[in-house]
């Protein structure tokens, strides 16, 4: 088992071996590992790796570059990493580095070098190929980085040396291995939202009038740290009363309010994977009649939509369903007024439910794979087991929305689950964190 992270080095090893699999003959693949990132003068943020170098390697250094060679025979398939070199006045002031003997025996490379031998050991095998395949939006440093190394084969061309004539985006590639999930990361997947669920329990429980919604953000960190998800998969948005009518609100600064409803979005991440979690619950412990009443048609058209998803499903199938749901529901609530067939045609609840439905889930938090999209924006991609999204409904009033009776306005919801599709259907991730308005109640009653 390699350190940080869940999964043995003979699944990385096996992604790596697909990858080439997927590559044309005769190139070179390189992918490169994330930078540390300054946050004030020197120190730095946590290190997160680059999502699809860890996808292929499990490595969490920064700096590396993973080599992908395919050769014209598949006898010539090779992974060499590139890594920083053992340094033991760098290790006694910032921590241990795996070095290249542990890399290859413990991560099963086919060969590791230092990264002061890149000209010497990775030049020669990026000569002669005819194309690099890199990840071409994910570092434009890297890619400067690539054009140098071809300007330095083409500095050779007397002796014979051939530099590849193209650059050729792979990320596709990847995310679509991504997008796929194994059992394995199923498996961590359902771990990341077990630690998540437990945190957004402990965030009900103590959650009071006065406290500072930063507070409740504490309560979310420690259980997820505690249990092994050690960051968040994203900034927590812990977003009292209004607040929860901006959908990325972060600023956490505010004191609850008795009466208000509070939104927590938030999830660990495990092993690199995110849990995607939303619950809303009343600052009090108890729903008034309005906020009963919009929590209930969000849960109802999130179980709509959920119990719909199976292999082939599509979201934008999904995402009709829901609709056609809300626009009725709000409609028969008095908040939306008018014809009922032309609202349902317009698509009304859109002014109330103002993003969609959900998204992939995986690696990073808005996860990557096509979602065959057409012009109308509809994601017309089939669904497959093993592909795991959020589903996510939401209704938002805004304190400033006049043209809804005063008693609705403040009130924004949205509830938020892990789905994973299976062979029969479906498999929610996102176990036991309390979701009916009565397990609600209950547990912050205790
Ligand atoms: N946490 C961001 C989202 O739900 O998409
Ligand atoms: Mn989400
Ligand atoms: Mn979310």
């Amino acid at each position: 088992m390699i350190k940080n992270t869940l999964l043995p080095a003979a699944e990385f090893c096996q992604r790596r071996s697909d990858f080439i699999t997927k590559m044309p003959a005769n190139t070179i693949a390189l992918i490169s590992a994330g930078k540390e990132v300054t946050r004030s003068n020197d120190t730095e943020y946590p290190f997160c790796q680059s999502k699809n170098f860890y996808y292929l390697t499990g490595f969490n250094e920064p700096d590396a570059i993973l080599a992908l060679v395919k050769g014209e025979g598949v006898e010539a398939e090779q992974s060499v990493l590139f890594s920083r070199e053992k340094d033991s006045f760098q290790e006694v002031w910032h921590g241990r580095r795996v070095g290249q003997l542990a890399a290859v025996e413990n991560y099963q490379f086919d060969l590791c070098f230092s990264l002061a031998e890149v000209s010497e050991q990775l030049l020669p095998l990026i000569e002669g190929k005819s194309s690099v395949l890199i990840c071409q939006q994910e570092h434009g440093v890297f890619e400067q980085q690539v054009l140098s190394w071809l300007a330095e084969i083409r500095k050779l061309a007397r002796t014979g040396a051939k530099a590849p004539k193209s650059l050729v985006d792979c990320s596709e590639i990847i995310h679509e291995m991504r997008l796929h999930k194994s059992d394995a990361e199923l498996d961590i997947m359902r771990q990341v939202n077990v630690i998540s669920g437990a945190a957004h329990q402990r965030a009900m429980q103590r959650t009071s009038a006065g406290k500072f919604e930063y507070q409740i953000e504490a309560e979310l960190l420690y259980e997820f740290a505690s249990n092994g998800a050690r960051y968040p998969a994203y900034g927590s948005i812990v977003a009292g009363g209004d607040n929860a009518n901006i959908l990325h609100y972060t600023d956490n600064d505010e004191a609850l309010i008795n009466g208000d409803l509070l939104l927590i979005d938030a999830g660990g991440e495990l092993a690199g994977y995110a849990a995607d979690i939303t619950r809303t619950f009343p600052v009090n412990g108890q729903f008034s009649v309005e906020q009963k009443a919009i929590y209930q048609l969000v849960l109802d058209s999130q179980n709509l939509a959920i119990s719909a998803i199976k292999p082939k499903q599509t979201f934008a199938e999904l995402n009709r369903l829901v609709c056609n749901f809300l626009t009725q529901a709000l409609y028969d609530l008095g908040i939306l007024k008018g014809d009922i067939t032309l609202l349902l045609a317009q698509n009304a609840c859109k002014k109330y439910f103002i993003h969609g439905l959900g998204h992939w889930l995986g690696l990073d938090v808005h996860d990557v794979g096509d979602y065959h999209s057409n012009q109308q924006r509809e994601q017309l991609r089939p669904f497959a087991p093993g592909m795991v999204m959020t589903i996510e409904p939401g209704i938002y009033i805004p304190l400033s929305d006049k043209s809804v009776d005063e008693k609705w306005r403040g009130i924004g919801v949205r509830i938020e689950d892990n789905i994973a599709v299976t062979e029969s259907g479906f498999e929610n991730l996102t176990v036991n964190a309390a979701k009916t308005i009565a397990d609600i109640e209950k547990v912050m009653a205790n």
